[in-house]
């Protein structure tokens, strides 16, 4: 079978990324540029700001891209891209990109969903197993995902309110941490311990979540104690946040993954990175005997090969859109699996 080379563009967010990644699982090269930077002082990501930086960065990355990898255009075979969801200003810039070269070259035009991407970003490490429930955690989700085949998702439970990225960002900002906060609250939640008195978030029998009850009860916790004339014990807070918000996120997924009786479970999303998260879902997969896999940490957050790796599985279901193509900033799962969205 001929293999099958994809250029990927991801821009829904803060980063500007491409990939070619041949076959969905290899990937040949990819550049990732950040705007962490710009956006730090202002506490987290602002839209408007985004979306130029992407309109500067698109062609770069382009170019850099393909001379590092050693290819030309047309040697490309399709083009994945993220259409939704995410700032609409910056999925624009990305879907725009990815239609000029698919007219340019009359290469087919594969629109991935963002959190499709995130869940196949496993495929780059080992090859997806199903069936299988994928837990996503993410700035913009928290869901568990069934998928009996490749390309096949069904959402059995989801945030009600505040993802858990987005959680661990405002509980950062309250204590006064840089953004993006959970990769600090995570470093400094291993040098405290758990003495804070927090909520469980949505601990009940449903596959849902729910982190804004114990957001708030951080946000007032804190206005509390420097109204007394308190200092905070910002670590121990963390761990205490911490244990809460994974021990709700690991009890739901086992319960997913024996109610469905499948053997293999992967890991997806910026959040996935977590330390403590994947050192709970690794014990807990050992408990239950079931396959567990995390991206590399580089593939948590937001990159164009995840997208590469399900551009590929997309196009082999017949997923192609013609050149309407539109960005979209919400999307419900994952309407993407239509063919011409
Ligand atoms: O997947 P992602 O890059 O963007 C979205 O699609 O939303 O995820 C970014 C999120 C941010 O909220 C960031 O704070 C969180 O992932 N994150 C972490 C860690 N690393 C990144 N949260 C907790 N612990 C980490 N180590
Ligand atoms: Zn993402």
């Amino acid at each position: 079978m001929k293999d099958i080379y994809c250029l990927a563009i991801e821009s829904s967010c803060d980063e500007t990324s491409m990939s070619i990644i041949k076959n969905g699982v290899e990937e040949i090269e990819t550049v990732v540029v950040t705007q962490i930077d710009i956006h730090k002082r202002f506490g987290g990501v602002v839209p408007e700001i985004a979306s130029r930086n992407h309109v500067i960065s698109v062609t770069m990355v382009l170019d850099e891209l393909l001379t590092k990898a050693n290819m030309i255009i047309d040697d490309i075979d399709i083009i994945g891209v993220t259409y939704g969801p995410g700032l609409i200003g910056s999925l624009l810039v990305g879907v725009e990109c990815a239609k000029t070269i698919a007219l340019v070259t009359g290469k087919p035009l594969v629109p991935v969903h963002h959190i499709a991407g995130h869940i196949y970003a496993n495929n780059l490490k080992k090859r997806l197993e199903f069936p299988l429930i994928a837990l996503v955690v993410s700035g913009g989700h928290t869901d568990l995902v069934y998928m009996k085949e490749d390309y096949s998702f069904e959402r059995i439970g989801s945030t009600l309110d505040d993802a858990v990225g987005e959680a661990y960002d405002k509980v950062a900002k309250i204590l006064g941490l840089d953004y993006p906060g959970g990769p600090i609250v995570d470093k400094l939640a291993h040098m405290g311990t758990d003495t804070y008195e927090l909520p469980y978030p949505l601990n009940d029998a449903s596959y849902n979540f729910s982190f804004s009850g114990i957001k708030s009860a951080v946000v007032n916790l804190v206005h509390n104690e420097k109204q007394r004339g308190n200092d905070i014990r910002v670590n121990d807070l963390c761990t205490s946040f911490q244990n809460r918000v994974v021990g709700v996120l690991v009890k739901k997924t086992r319960r997913a993954i024996r109610e469905h009786n499948v053997k293999n479970f992967v890991v997806a999303g910026g959040v996935a990175a977590n330390s403590f998260l994947r050192e709970s879902l690794e014990k807990m997969a050992k408990e239950e005997n079931i396959g567990i896999t995390f991206p590399e940490v580089k593939y948590c957050t937001d990159n164009g090969a995840m997208i590469g790796a399900a551009a590929y599985y997309a196009y082999k279901k017949g997923i192609v859109s013609d050149l309407k193509l539109n960005a979209m900033a919400i999307d419900s799962l994952y309407s993407g699996t239509k063919s011409n969205v």
